[in-house]
């Protein structure tokens, strides 16, 4: 039994394709706001519900500088954006998105570019957001126009920084140092604040586990998290394949934990690093090198444009309960990206947004789960997939949350072709039980997709199929499908 730290539901914005600009950012916009903020996506992404946000990137990020995003517009200067081959006009920047963010209710998630730049930019940077006034860098965040600090309390030390497409990248040796030097001054500046280390950008990255023991050997002391990165894909064109990929997440969370750990033994430390898997999300159709660049450095090009159907929306929930699983150790997690860009949410410039599959399990998880993970002891027949020697047909999360009495489980059946009875034994949780909600997200076609025409082809229902009996709490799962189940106690032992 965990506490969920709700940051587990976070999201990310990053200045790539069409994420800012005509996703959340597009002035005469007929849904704009007068400051350019498209509200048909703030109302979507108020409903998605995340709890945190990372911003401005991703790639983009090592090469950035935070200058150009401040200050009057009409000032600000265009730049080749190495990372995604595109133009970065900066309308949109660290004052902007923190109005965005305060606007639809989220907790900010900063990077600080380790890639061209380093220790001297972040505690400029830190200093020009979080310091409260009397020094040169808090007066010009007064002077544009932000008299409080905008008290940012979780920092992202640098993007992927093994990765041989990172701006700048670095070894783990010169990516520890400069990680330990960056910390010690963004924290002199601000006590207060949370610092992340980069991890590997994938599993799959040759120093996987050497690079994570090698960085925190060097910044253990002054960093709280180390990321993980997964982009999820179906390279064998297997639903069930595809989706025993959120065991695999599983084993990737417990071998850093363990990475973690022994470095934590080898210094003889009590202190337990945290992990922040800040990019997580389902991306292979969009992703050859036509979707990644466009010619002739465009402003806001379609990159990535993912189209998800329903399978990624099942893997999806596989992944968010696999997170919550381990919720004594990922405190904070960043479906990439919020719009546009492998996104839950979509939008045409000057048109609709809509909601892509994988927005309703996010959603379902940020509305339902609340509280302390309760440990499912599971007994579920399992196949075999070629990643994992046993994938559970069942895989489920109970989030217990005592202020209200609520118990949500969520359940995803990858049995493809039989339905599931599951029953569920809430002894111990309170008396005279009752059902509150039960939703399913189901759909005959893996691969059905909603579009701008159709947006709600895959949307969730009302599951009738659920009962409680005494102490149990029975649901007849659909094959193939996602489930919530809400009950609730009518009074606590
Ligand atoms: O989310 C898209 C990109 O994927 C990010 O910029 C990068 O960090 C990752 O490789």
């Amino acid at each position: 039994m965990s506490d969920l730290d709700r940051r587990l539901f976070g999201t990310f914005v990053e200045h790539m394709g069409r994420c800012v600009y005509t996703g959340i950012f597009e002035p005469g916009h007929p849904s704009a706001d007068e400051r350019g903020f498209r509200r048909d996506v703030m109302e979507l992404t108020r409903e998605l519900g995340p709890t945190i946000i990372r911003y401005p990137g991703g790639n983009f990020l090592s090469g950035y500088n935070w200058e150009d995003g401040v200050g009057p517009k009409s000032q600000r200067p265009r730049r080749l954006d190495l990372a995604w081959y595109s133009t970065e006009t900066n309308q949109f920047g660290t004052n902007e998105f923190m109005e965005w963010s305060r606007a639809v209710g989220v907790e900010p998630m900063f990077g600080v570019n380790l890639g061209t730049r380093g220790p001297d930019e972040a505690r400029r940077f830190i200093e020009y957001c979080n310091h409260p006034s009397g020094t040169q860098l808090s007066d010009l965040r007064r002077l544009h126009g932000h008299e409080k600090p905008h008290d940012i309390k979780f920092w992202c030390i640098g993007n992927e920084m093994d990765g041989p497409w990172q701006i700048c990248r670095k070894t783990a040796e010169e990516y520890g140092r400069a990680a330990l030097e960056t910390a010690k001054v963004m924290r002199s500046v601000d006590p207060t604040i949370q610092l992340a280390a980069c991890g590997s950008s994938t599993h799959d990255m040759p120093t996987y586990g050497v690079w994570e023991d090698a960085v925190l050997e060097h910044c253990f002391d002054q960093v709280d998290f180390i990321s993980l990165h997964t982009y999820f894909e179906n390279k064998l064109d297997s639903t069930e394949e595809f989706l025993a990929n959120s065991e695999v997440m599983d084993l990737f969370i417990k071998e850093i934990v363990a990475v973690a750990d022994s470095v934590a033994a080898r210094k003889h430390s009590a202190k337990r690093i945290m992990l922040s898997f800040d990019e997580w999300n389902v991306w292979y159709k969009a992703r050859s090198i036509d979707d990644l660049r466009k010619p002739g450095w465009p402003e806001a090009p379609r990159l990535i444009e993912e189209v998800y159907n329903f399978e990624d929306a099942l893997l999806n929930g596989g992944a968010l309960i696999t997170m919550m699983n381990n919720a004594d150790r990922v405190k904070t997690a960043c479906i990439a990206q919020l719009v546009n860009v492998i996104g839950p949410i979509m939008t045409e410039p000057g048109g609709p947004a809509w909601r892509q599959t994988i927005f309703h399990p996010f959603a379902h998880a940020t509305r339902f789960a609340h509280g302390r993970v309760l440990r499912p002891v599971i007994e579920s027949p399992s196949y075999t997939a070629k990643t994992h020697p046993e994938v559970p047909y069942l895989a489920a999360s109970v989030v217990d949350d005592e202020s209200t009495g609520q118990t949500v489980v969520f359940a995803l059946n990858r049995h493809l072709s039989e339905e599931m009875e599951i029953r569920i034994e809430l002894r111990g949780l309170g008396q005279d039980r009752r059902l509150v909600e039960s939703l399913e997200l189901h759909h005959a076609n893996l691969k059905a997709t909603n579009t701008k025409d159709a947006p709600n082809t895959v949307s969730p229902r009302t599951n009738p199929d659920v009962r409680i009996d005494g102490e149990t709490l029975v649901a007849r799962l659909k094959p193939g499908s996602w489930n919530v189940i809400v009950s609730a106690a009518g009074e606590r032992r």
